[in-house]
C-alpha cells in the first residue's frame, strides 16, 4: 500500500498554453476536497532552485481562494519556462562559459524536506520527460498533457491545440477578404514545432488553398502550379498556410536560434522564404503573416477549458487511487492513465493516413508534394 497523501505540488513547464489555469484550478479544488494541501512551484522548477527570486516564496500554497475565477485565463498563476530542466540544468561557469548539470536530486530532497509526497507536472514532451526520470528517481509524480502543438503521443488530444486552431482559424477567415481584394498571395506561419497539427487543422477549417507541414516534405513549384490554375479560374488569390517546421524537400528547416545548453532550438522564418519564393515563382504580390505567440495567449475555449479541468481532477484521482508515473490522457469519452515512459521523448506527428489529412486531400487543397 503507498503512503497516504497529505500535500501535493504542482508545476508548470515549457511553452505557457491556454488550460494551464483550469488544471491548476481543478487539482488545487479536487485536492483540498481530499482534505491535501496543494503548493504550487514558481516557473518550472525554479522555485525550488532560485527560491529568493519570488517575494511569496518559490512554493506558494494553492488555496481554494488562490484559484478562485482563474479556469478562464490563458497564462499560468505559476509561471513556467523552457530553460530550467533539471536534468540539463544550465551553469554559468566562472570563465562564463555554461555547463549541463543534473540537478534532479536537488528537487527529490526538496520533496521529502518539505514533506510534499507528490508531483502533478503539467507540461508538453519536455516536461514529461523530466516528469519520467523523476518517477524513476522514486517521485511520485502525474503527468497532465499540455501544448498548442499536439505533439503528445498516447492521448487524443492535449489542451491549449483547440485554443490555437481556432484562433488561426479565424485569422484565416479575416485574411481572405484581404486576400481577394487584393489579389494577393497570403502566407501564414503558425508554430507547431516538428508537427503540422496546427497548420492542418486551422489550415483546413480556415479554406487554406495550399497548407505546408513538417511531415510532407514540399516542393514550391507545386504550390506554384495550383496558385496559377486558381488564377485561370479566375479565383485571383491564394491562403497558403505553413507550418513552422515545415521544409523543402531539398531544403532545411528554418531555424531562427540554434539549441544550446538547457534549450531547444527555436524554430521560425520558413514563411518569409515560403512567401518570396512564390511572389517570384508566380508574379504575384505576396504577403506574409506570422501569428507566432498569439497562438498561445487569450482565454482557453470551451473544449481546452473542459479537457484542462478533466485533467486537473483526474491528476489528483489518479495519486488517490495510489497510480504514479503516469500521464491522464484523453479517451474519448473518457479520461484514461498511460505509463509516462511511454510519452517520454515520443513525437506524435500527423500520420498519412490522418482522416483529416485525407479530407484536405479531397477538397483539393496542396500539400506541396
Ligand atoms: O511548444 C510550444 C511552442 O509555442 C512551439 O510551437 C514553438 O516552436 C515554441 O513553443 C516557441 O517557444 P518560445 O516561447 O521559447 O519562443
Amino acid at each position: 500500500m503507498p503512503s497516504p497523501i497529505r500535500r501535493i505540488a504542482i508545476n508548470t513547464g515549457g511553452g505557457d498554453a491556454p488550460g494551464l489555469n483550469a488544471v491548476i484550478r481543478a487539482a488545487a479544488i479536487a485536492a483540498a476536497n481530499r482534505g491535501w494541501e496543494c503548493y504550487g512551484i514558481r516557473e518550472g522548477f525554479n522555485g525550488i532552485f532560485f527560491p529568493e527570486r519570488y517575494p511569496e516564496g518559490g512554493v506558494i500554497r494553492l488555496n481554494r481562494d488562490r484559484v478562485r475565477g482563474i479556469a478562464h485565463l490563458g497564462g499560468t498563476v505559476l509561471g513556467t519556462t523552457n530553460k530550467g530542466n533539471p536534468l540539463h540544468f544550465p551553469l554559468k561557469m566562472p570563465d562564463g562559459s555554461v555547463k549541463e548539470v543534473d540537478r534532479s536530486d536537488e528537487v527529490l530532497e526538496f520533496f521529502a524536506k518539505k514533506e510534499l509526497d507528490a508531483l502533478i507536472s503539467i507540461g508538453g514532451d519536455g516536461s514529461l520527460t523530466i516528469a519520467n526520470a523523476l518517477s524513476q528517481k522514486g517521485l511520485r509524480v502525474v503527468g497532465v498533457p499540455k501544448t498548442i502543438d499536439n505533439d503528445l503521443d498516447k492521448t487524443q488530444t492535449t489542451f491549449g491545440f483547440d485554443t490555437a486552431v481556432a484562433f488561426a482559424t479565424e485569422c484565416m477567415d479575416r485574411l481572405h477578404s484581404t486576400a481577394e481584394s487584393h489579389q494577393r498571395i497570403m502566407v501564414v506561419e503558425v508554430m507547431g514545432r516538428y508537427a503540422g497539427w496546427i497548420a492542418l487543422h486551422a489550415g483546413i477549417s480556415g479554406g487554406a488553398h495550399a497548407i505546408l507541414i513538417p511531415e510532407i516534405p514540399f516542393n514550391l513549384e507545386k504550390v506554384a502550379a495550383k496558385i496559377r490554375e486558381r488564377d485561370t479560374h479566375g479565383r485571383l488569390y491564394s491562403l497558403v498556410m505553413v507550418a513552422e517546421g515545415a521544409q523543402p524537400a531539398d531544403g532545411h528547416r528554418a531555424v531562427m536560434a540554434p539549441a544550446e545548453v538547457g534549450h531547444a532550438e527555436r524554430l521560425g522564418g520558413i514563411g518569409e522564404q515560403v512567401a518570396q519564393a512564390l511572389q517570384y515563382l508566380t508574379g504575384k504580390d505576396t504577403r506574409l503573416v506570422v501569428l507566432g505567440h498569439l497562438l498561445r495567449g487569450g482565454s482557453p475555449t470551451t473544449f481546452d477549458r473542459l479537457a484542462a479541468l478533466r485533467f486537473g481532477a483526474a491528476a489528483v484521482r489518479a495519486l488517490d487511487e495510489g497510480q504514479r508515473g503516469v500521464m491522464v490522457a484523453l479517451a474519448f469519452p473518457n479520461v484514461k492513465y498511460v505509463p509516462l515512459e511511454e510519452v517520454a521523448g515520443r513525437m506524435k506527428g500527423v500520420p498519412m493516413d490522418s482522416d483529416t489529412l485525407l479530407t484536405g486531400r479531397d477538397l483539393g487543397i496542396c500539400f506541396g508534394d
